[in-house]
Parts: C-alpha cells; structure tokens; sequence
C-alpha cells in the first residue's frame, strides 16, 4: 500500500483558513497549501522565534493575513467574514507543555476557548465545507502502559496542556453535532504526535535546542532522556489533515476523529533521537540528562494510526531514520546559507513524489 498525497485537483483555487500559519507546521502547511494552489488565508499571532520559518519562507504566500488573539472573538469573527473559507485548518495554539505549566490560564484560554469562539465564527459561515481541528496525541488519559493509543482510548490530559487540548477535543464534537452536522458541514479533531523537521525554532522543543547545542559546540540537555515520543516528520501529519479535509469535504464516511502517528515500529527515547540527529549533523553524538526532576510528563506515549490508515488511506512514510536525516538535512542546508522556503519546498516535492 502507497501513502496518500495530498489531491492538487481539490486544493485548486479552494478559499482556506489557517490558524497558526506563523508557527512550524502552519508555515510549513501555508507552503504546501500554496504549492497545490489553494488560497490560504492566514489568522495568527506574531512569530514568536528568532529566527522564523514563517518571516523567511512565508512571505507573499497568503491572500489576506490577520494577526490577532484567538481569545478575541471579534477578531476571529473577522477573520472569518473576510475569508469565507471552505476549509479550516486549526492549527494555532499554545502548543507548549512547558508554557502550559507557566501559564494555563492563557492556555485554557487560547486552546479550548479560543477553539471554540473560532468554531462559533464559522457557524455562520455559508461557505464551509469541512473543518480539522488540530489537537495532539497528549489529550488521551495516557495509562502510562506505552500501549499504543486508539481513538476510542479516553480523554483525559494530565498537565494543563494536555486538558486544554482534551477540552478542546470535547468542545469541537459538542459543535460539530450541535451546530454543524444538521447543516451537513463535517467538523473533525486530528491528533498527531511530536512532529520533527527543518524550520522549527521553538525554545524547549527537541530538535532546535539540539540544532543550538550543536552549533555551539556543546552538549544538548535533555530533560528526560528515556522518555518516548510518536515522533514523525512535520509532512506527514500534515499530509493526513489535507487528506482528512479532502475527504469530509468530499462526504465520505470517515471517522470524527484520527490519530496520525509514525509508521509501527520500536519505541524511540529521546536520546536516541538526539543522538541520531547529533551524527546526522556531523557533531558528536553526545548529551547530557538535565539535573532536577523537571516538570512532569508522560514517559511513554504512542499512537496507533491504524484508523487513519483503513478511513483516508493515509500512512506515514518516514520511519525515525529518514525522518531525522530529512531534519538535519534542512538545518545543515539553512546553515549554509540556503534559502528556507526553497528548502520547505523541495522537501514538499521530494515527500510527494515516495512511494
Ligand atoms: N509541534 C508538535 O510536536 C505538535 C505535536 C502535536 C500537536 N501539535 C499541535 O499542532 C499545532 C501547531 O503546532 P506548532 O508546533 O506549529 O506550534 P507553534 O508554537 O510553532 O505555532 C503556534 C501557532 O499558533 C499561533 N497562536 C498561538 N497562540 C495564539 C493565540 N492566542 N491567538 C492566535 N494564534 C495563536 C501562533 O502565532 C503560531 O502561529 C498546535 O495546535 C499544536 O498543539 C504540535
């Protein structure tokens, strides 16, 4: 079985929204949406990295772009109004475990009611087709097993992201069957797992304090190095929410709600990561275990994608491997002087065109 690409014939002149554009995958989503010719339009925040995938490879990509505060519901509603989108990607979010034990107030806020003063703009949207709302593999009530997690496996959310996202989870069925399904509109939650590639400048996230470390000449530190992740490339869960959109858009039967995780295989620590993404870049493969208990997260998460897989015909195609290769290829590429949007894309074609 081949995986899904995303259908250019779909996307084709399709009016879309996308939340979160400035962040890492909804750069690199605005690239890809553009690449098949949709008309993106934009609602986000400032980047918040220095440097940006959005500010280097995003310019001139949207048809309208709004920056405003998801808890603000007359900006979302504008955003809305303007766009008439038929498709929504809803990608923007505090989307930190880290942030979310700072602050989860504002992450409640941004994540599960900006989700839904989002989800209330649209319900007088005349011209939507389908919507995906974006969560995370972190909204299940993980029973600390490492058995890989289902869609029918409870929703729980053990830290104030998690919960954000849980709640954001139930917020968006309560809509979609409320107010959407009786205008026969399908709205639906993905749920992917930590997501790797070029581009990402986030603080606290894997692969940039890696790319940091390494290029400083140092050791990375790593909070906990045994734990396990579902880590994938960022083009395969974004491939399985344009095959998702596509196919709700389209009135198949599918699911209301998915896991995009990587292909089956061994659990992965992240110091196997970092090690790999380490010899990848050329430095030494060496870390160092971060002192101090750290803020508590999951030691072991795995998702089973096997419904997305039989509903949308989607499969993740990078194991671990190529997945880290593709990453440092990029941030070794950028490094030397390589232009971001041209690299995003190569990358987009050259996923494309695997079997
Ligand atoms: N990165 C991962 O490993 C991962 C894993 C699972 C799920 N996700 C989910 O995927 C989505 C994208 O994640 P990312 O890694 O690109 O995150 P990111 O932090 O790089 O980007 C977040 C985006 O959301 C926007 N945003 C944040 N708060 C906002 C607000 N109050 N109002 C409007 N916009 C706001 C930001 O401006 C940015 O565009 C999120 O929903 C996240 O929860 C990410």
């Amino acid at each position: 079985m081949t995986g899904r690409r995303p259908d250019p014939a779909f996307w084709r002149g399709r009016r879309v929204l996308l939340t979160g554009h400035t962040g890492f995958k909804g750069a690199w989503a605005a690239l890809w949406l553009n690449h098949l010719g949709a008309e993106v339009h934009g609602f986000a925040l400032a980047p918040d990295t220095e440097p940006s995938l959005w500010e280097e490879a995003g310019r001139g990509l949207l048809a309208s772009e709004v920056r405003g505060d998801l808890a603000d519901a007359a900006a979302i509603g504008g955003a809305v109004r303007a766009a008439r989108p038929q498709i929504v990607l809803h990608l923007a979010a505090q989307a930190l475990v880290g942030r979310g034990y700072e602050d989860p107030v504002g992450t409640v806020r941004t994540n599960s009611l900006g989700t839904v003063n989002l989800l209330e703009a649209l319900r007088t949207c005349d011209a939507l087709e389908a919507a995906v709302v974006v969560t995370t593999d972190k909204v299940y009530a993980n029973d600390g097993s490492g058995r890989p997690l289902v869609e029918d496996d409870a929703l729980g959310g053990d830290e104030p992201y998690g919960a954000s996202k849980a709640a954001a989870e139930l917020l968006t069925h309560a809509f979609a069957r409320s107010f959407f399904a009786p205008r026969g509109v399908p709205v639906a939650t993905a749920r992917a797992g930590n997501v790797i590639g070029g581009g990402n400048w986030s603080a606290g996230r894997l692969i940039p304090d890696i790319w940091r470390a390494a290029a400083a000449g140092v050791p990375p530190m790593l909070r906990a190095p045994a734990s396990t992740r579902p880590w994938q490339h960022v083009l395969e869960p974004l491939a399985g929410y344009l095959a998702y959109a596509e196919d709700l858009a389209a009135g198949r039967p599918v699911p209301p709600a998915l896991n995009f995780g990587p292909p089956p295989g061994p659990p992965v620590t992240a110091a196997a990561l970092a090690e790999a993404m380490l010899a990848a870049l050329g430095a030494k493969p060496a870390w160092e275990a971060q002192a101090g208990a750290g803020l508590p997260e999951a030691a072991l998460l795995a998702l089973d994608s096997s419904l997305a897989r039989e509903s949308l015909g989607w499969q993740a195609r990078l194991a671990a491997p190529e997945a880290v290769q593709w990453t440092a290829a990029w941030y070794a590429a950028h490094r030397g002087g390589a232009d971001a949007r041209t690299l995003c894309l190569d990358q987009i074609v050259q996923y494309e065109a695997l079997p």
